[in-house]
């Protein structure tokens, strides 16, 4: 994703976020830092803040208070990360070693929980209750979303309704409150029109759809595309049994025979016990990349993220016209890979 234009318009704002987030990280030479140091390595996006802040400008402006929710919802992206690359046994994020692969799974749990606890510390800050109602709930949505999805891990009668809202609460749960935040904040909490709470409504709905599409387009990378491009452990949603879309969508295509195929190449015992297994093996991959392109279960898979950027787009048409809007329409446009 391009991001320059955006920083360009938040540059100040960003760099506030940022400031107070290495606070958060590195303070008083903390056991943690030497993760704290290793996960700052990572560069993510900060796509979280960056929808946050460009949702509040859309709605009126950015307020101090914004730096502060921008740096909750980074710090919980980044405790989610962290925890499930130890569920993933990923060991590449962002083309670095990931903190399980360099300090193991028991340094990895208490980083994250450390990271999640920042986060509600910084939540006290800001001394608002709906900020608490919020947070707390998207938080509650992600364990949830992991949760059921990782209980249906090798289950291939997961459906694709299943499955949507498994990624609904997993992921675009907290897109959706990075936007709402922005928004909610941009205005005056004691007076808002009638048009301002539309608005809040309209961007919540927008990071929904946009998270929506965001995940859909990881699950597609985890399987179409090298760990050189996306600088991640690749096929780690299938090699841990986790059913992402393109696979549900090759199973309602299959006739009972290929199911049954699809189904040995990737039960559990084909490598070892699931604890074991790792990977799926290369001859495996290309089989099941044959049946996905034979079946266009890769294409419908693009087709549904499309579908949710388009969702994303429209919330937007009835908020005023600003440059911030205009980046939030570009910034939907570029989730799905051309
Ligand atoms: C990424 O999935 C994972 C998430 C978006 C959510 C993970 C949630 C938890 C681990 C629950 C704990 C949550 C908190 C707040 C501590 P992915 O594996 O598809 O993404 P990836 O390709 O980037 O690894
Ligand atoms: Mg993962």
């Amino acid at each position: 994703m391009n991001l320059q234009s955006i920083h360009r318009l938040i540059k100040p704002e960003l760099t506030r976020t940022e400031r107070i987030l290495k606070d958060c990280l590195f303070n008083n030479g903390h056991p943690a830092l030497v993760f704290a140091e290793q996960l700052s390595r990572f560069k993510g996006k900060k796509l979280r803040p960056i929808l946050l802040l460009l949702s509040a400008q859309a709605a009126g402006g950015t307020k101090p208070i914004h730096f502060k929710l921008a740096t909750v919802v980074e710090l919980i992206h980044n405790a989610s990360l962290v925890h499930d690359d130890v569920l993933d046994e990923a060991t590449l994020r962002r083309n670095h070693k990931t903190i399980n692969q360099r300090w193991g799974n028991e340094s990895s749990i208490l980083f994250g929980d450390y990271l999640f606890s920042h986060a509600f510390l910084t939540c006290l800050q800001v001394k608002s209750e709906e900020v608490n109602r919020i947070i707390s709930q998207t938080a509650f949505k992600m364990c949830y979303g992991e949760l059921t999805h990782t209980g249906r891990k090798f289950d291939l009668s997961l459906s694709e309704a299943e499955y949507l809202e498994i990624i609904q609460q997993k992921t675009a749960a907290l897109f959706s409150a990075a936007c709402q935040l922005g928004a909610l904040f941009a205005t005056n909490e004691r007076a808002r029109t009638v048009s301002q709470q539309q608005n809040i409504s309209r961007l919540t709905q927008y990071g929904l759809n946009f998270g929506m599409a965001y995940q859909i387009i990881d699950d597609y990378l985890d399987i179409a595309s090298q760990e050189k491009d996306t600088g991640k452990t690749g096929w780690s949603d299938l090699s841990k049994g986790k059913i992402t879309l393109p696979i549900i969508r090759l199973i309602q295509s299959l006739p009972a025979k290929k199911r049954n195929y699809l189904q040995r190449l990737i039960s559990p015992g084909r490598n070892g016990s699931p604890q074991k297994r790792s990977r799926t093996k290369i001859q495996d991959r290309s089989e099941i990349i044959k049946l996905l392109n034979e079946h266009d279960a890769l294409s419908y898979t693009l087709q549904k993220a499309r579908d949710y950027v388009r969702q994303a787009q429209v919330s937007l048409n009835f908020i005023k016209d600003s440059e911030a809007k205009l980046l939030l329409q570009k910034l939907a446009g570029e989730i799905v890979p051309r």
